[in-house]
């Protein structure tokens, strides 16, 4: 298949794009899209068929929800067979955003959009090309990152075209998404909300609206109240560790490792902090990709998935990460990482 890539202007999108982008939606295709997050892989939430393809063309595990993409809360509504109170307040004062809502369903989402589940997943995307397109075509659209199965998801739409051309026929490149990190995944069908994927919105930006919100923590013997939580996700290709503690210990034990990877005549990535790079660059390490400032964490979200691709591209064998406080930006920023690590943690 042929793929074409369409620029589109975030301020100002072509309405001819917008267009043809719909009339694909509408005749039950795929098309990538934007995002304030991620760049999504987006179609017809109401045909199981469109849905069933996007599995295909990702190879996503089959039992993995998505989520679905929606412009109104009365376009919400239809899909939603009961709002409770935390959803309501979420939806009032934290949409448009990076925050997907979980609650029950009803007859209109195919199973295949649930992977069977009694919920569905609704986001209202703070982008004005995402907005637009949904829009445009009168559809929700489910939506899930834009990248092949296993791989960082897409923040650029260069990524996009890295791991979907041949597969789909547009994507829609609005360059960097601002966020970089995916949406907080939300329980709010029960009692108490519960956090299920950390993301682009901080459990204390909703802790201000909501009162407590709880973590869920998936272990390995129990089955996660997310399904996408236990896949191996965002991996580099090349071994990765994150090492954790006191930053003069933890630039000691990146130092250490990159001589003992220059030993093993290993390519060797490091991913740091602004404030940690000088000291690690006397290592000589073959790629130094600075992720932000300790200071900014919303730097340091928005070009970590670049940064594992870079790795990646450069034929990296051994990755060595800085790890972050769990606050804010911060809970998310090292699920990722764990994640993308494998949980291979070095504790310092
Ligand atoms: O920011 C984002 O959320 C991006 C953009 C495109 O919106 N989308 C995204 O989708 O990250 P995806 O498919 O990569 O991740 C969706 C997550 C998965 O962990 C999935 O298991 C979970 O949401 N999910 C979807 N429906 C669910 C449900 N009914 N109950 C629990 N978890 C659900
Ligand atoms: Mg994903």
């Amino acid at each position: 298949m042929e793929t074409k890539r369409a620029y589109i202007n975030m301020e100002d999108p072509d309405p001819e794009a917008l267009k043809e982008a719909a009339a694909l939606l509408r005749s039950g295709e795929i098309v990538a899209f934007p995002t304030e997050t991620v760049y999504g892989l987006g179609a017809n939430a109401l045909n199981a068929e469109a849905c069933a393809r996007i599995f295909e063309v990702k190879g996503r595990p089959q039992d993995n929800p998505l989520i679905v993409h929606v412009n109104s809360r009365m376009m919400a509504d239809k899909l939603v067979a009961r709002w409770t109170e935390a959803a309501e307040i979420c939806a009032r004062t934290l949409w448009p955003g990076p925050l997907t809502l979980i609650l029950p369903k009803n007859d209109f989402v195919p199973d295949r959009v649930t992977a069977g589940l009694d919920t569905v997943a609704i986001r209202m995307p703070d982008h004005p090309v995402a907005l637009a397109l949904i829009e445009e075509s009168g559809l929700p659209l489910a939506a899930p990152s834009a990248n092949l199965s296993g791989r960082p998801s897409p923040t650029t739409g260069s990524h996009v075209w890295e791991d979907m051309r041949g597969r789909i026929p547009l994507i829609l490149d609005a360059g960097s998404c601002e966020v970089g990190l995916e949406s907080t995944v939300l329980d709010v069908s029960g009692e108490v909300p519960v956090i299920l994927r950390p993301g682009g919105l901080a459990r204390e930006e909703l802790e201000k609206v909501l009162g407590p919100v709880e973590l869920d923590h998936p272990s390995a013997s129990s089955v996660p109240r997310s399904p996408g939580l236990k896949y191996r996700h965002y991996a580099p290709r090349g071994e990765m560790y994150v090492v954790v503690g006191a930053r003069e210990k933890v630039l000691d034990r990146i130092s250490q490792e990159i001589k003992k990877g220059h030993y093993q005549h290993k390519k060797i990535g490091i991913l740091c902090t602004l404030e940690s790079a000088p000291h690690i660059q006397t290592e000589q390490p073959d790629l130094l990709y600075v992720l932000g400032s300790q200071a900014r964490p919303r730097e340091v979200a928005a070009s970590l998935f670049a940064g594992l691709r870079l790795c990646d591209q450069r034929g990296i064998e051994l990755v060595l990460a800085e790890g972050f406080e769990e606050g804010g930006l911060g809970l998310a920023i090292m699920n990722r990482l764990e994640k993308a690590s494998g949980h291979k943690t070095l504790y310092v």
